[in-house]
């Protein structure tokens, strides 16, 4: 599967028309043609010409042929900059939010753009599932508590050379495994700050984040951050000037959810900040293997001189959330985040351990994740496409340069949390803006999960929730 042929051809031509290569009344070229110029089967092209169809892009005219239609929506691209007051404790329970949302995507009746994880039918689970069989097997390996921290040789050793083709050079002494890259962040966190502490967070930024500060009794200050390029680094080192701040959590690449990339020269001047001030910065790189331009983006690790970067990361965004297998390159705090995973949840399963170490090894991962990433980046044109197309004007979004998340701002007055319950009432998740932030400034935002197949069902549930989102946004502008 390179993605499947007629998804290639429609993501093609979204592309050709935000391109301006095809323009509004251009003819298509015959199914005949674009079958014998692809060199796909009639069907393939047919049934990609019939999506396009479906979602308003193409028009099919009797005995004339398809052409491409007019946007039904000019749609700017980026959310706008936003500027961030102090925090106000949240009124809004994330963790039900989150929850409520999994529950909702588990059970398979609803629509998972809310989704947190990329869609798992990407991933090789026959692959992984086969080595979970074969490790099973060796039973005096894994039934002992053999692997404590900081985990399993064979896995610690597959991340080292995992980071090492990525450029950054890790040596395994280096490494903790955690129960996926939530643990991974609890621990660093717990391992540089304490309970009354302030730490610094992106705004908005991933919930975990604000369910990692809040349940250790600590204070989030959130920082303003530009969408484009990330955290802003005049404001920061003014807060930094101004008031003690004990630690940093920041997500670089792909951030969640805004989706940027910080400029390399922004990742270096950060990393020289936080030198300046003695600040431990925790960096979350769980997609930085989902990245669409070619080369693995660089890390914030990448910079460090002095050991105060705590890399965490998992297996959850690139292989399978299902393991819940994570790591920490902790830098100078890796003796308490090993003590710290000692206490917490005494080890990882050994069997996960085992049984991706030995994927690693020989599962032609490398390959898998080309083909995962071609994927996703034809899903992100689509799901951009439809939003452009179906949304209500007005509506701005990002534009993810890897990763599986976009995030888009509604017009003014609409209100994300209104819009969630309805579109959960009509079986569609999404995830109000509202999560990202302990203040309310992204009341008008959602996160949709672009990683899943378009399918006719997709498109159906999909095109449900741009009608709730206009239909919020006619209501308020009436009554404006
Ligand atoms: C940005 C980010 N960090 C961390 C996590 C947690 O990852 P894990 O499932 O490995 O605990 C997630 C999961 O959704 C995430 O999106």
């Amino acid at each position: 599967m390179t993605g499947k042929l007629y998804e290639q051809l429609v993501a093609d031509t979204i592309r050709s028309i935000a391109d301006g290569v095809l323009r509004p009344g251009d003819k298509m070229p015959s199914i005949r043609e674009a079958s014998c110029a692809r060199r796909l089967s009639i069907t393939t092209v047919r049934r990609a010409y019939s999506l396009l169809e479906n979602r308003g892009v193409l028009e099919g005219r009797p005995q004339s042929g398809y052409f491409v239609c007019a946007p039904h929506s000019s749609t700017a691209s980026e959310p706008l900059v936003m500027s961030c007051p102090e925090p106000v404790s949240s009124e809004v329970d994330v963790s039900r939010f989150v929850l409520d949302t999994l529950k909702a995507i588990q059970s398979g009746q609803v629509l998972p753009l809310g989704a947190p994880y990329p869609d798992p039918a990407l991933f090789p689970w026959r692959g992984i599932a086969q080595r979970i069989g074969e490790v099973a097997r060796r039973f005096s390996e894994w039934s002992a508590l053999n692997d404590l921290p900081p985990g399993h040789p064979g896995l610690i050793r597959q991340i080292a050379r995992r980071h090492q083709g990525q450029g950054l050079d890790v040596q395994p002494a280096e490494i903790v495994v955690t129960f996926g890259a939530t643990e991974a962040i609890n621990l660093c966190l717990q391992a540089v700050a304490k309970p009354g502490d302030t730490v610094a967070v992106e705004s908005p930024t991933f919930y975990v984040m604000l369910q990692a500060i809040e349940r250790l009794g600590m204070r989030a200050i959130e920082v303003p951050t530009c969408p484009h390029e990330g955290l802003d680094l005049g404001a920061f080192e003014q807060l930094l000037q101004r008031q003690r701040i004990d630690a940093c959590l920041v997500m670089p690449n792909f951030q969640n959810p805004l989706g940027y990339v910080m400029p390399d020269e922004h990742k270096r001047a950060l990393v020289e900040l936080a030198a300046r001030f003695d600040l431990p910065l925790i960096e979350d790189g769980v997609t930085n293997e989902l990245y669409f331009d070619g080369q693995p983006p660089r890390t914030l690790k990448s910079f460090d001189k002095k050991g105060l970067v705590l890399h965490c990361s998992s297996f959850s965004k690139s292989l399978t959330a299902g393991v819940r297998v994570g790591w920490a390159l902790p830098g100078r705090y890796r003796a308490q985040v090993e003590k710290l995973k000692f206490l917490n949840t005494r080890g990882t399963s050994t069997l996960a351990q085992m049984a991706l170490a030995d994927y690693l090894e020989h599962g032609g991962w490398a390959l898998h994740l080309r083909r995962v990433r071609q994927q996703l980046m034809q899903r992100r044109d689509i799901l951009c496409a439809m939003v452009s197309r179906f949304f209500p004007a007005g509506t701005r979004m990002s534009q993810p340069k890897g990763g599986y998340l976009l995030w888009l701002e509604l017009p003014e007055g609409v209100d994300s949390l209104e819009l969630y319950r309805r579109a959960l009432g009509a079986g569609i998740t999404v995830t109000p803006g509202r999560v990202f932030s302990n203040s309310d400034l992204y009341r008008r935002c959602i996160r949709l999960n672009y990683s899943y197949e378009w399918t006719p069902a997709f498109e159906v549930g999909f095109k449900r929730l741009a009608q709730i989102a206009s239909s919020m946004a006619n209501a308020v502008s009436k009554m404006g």
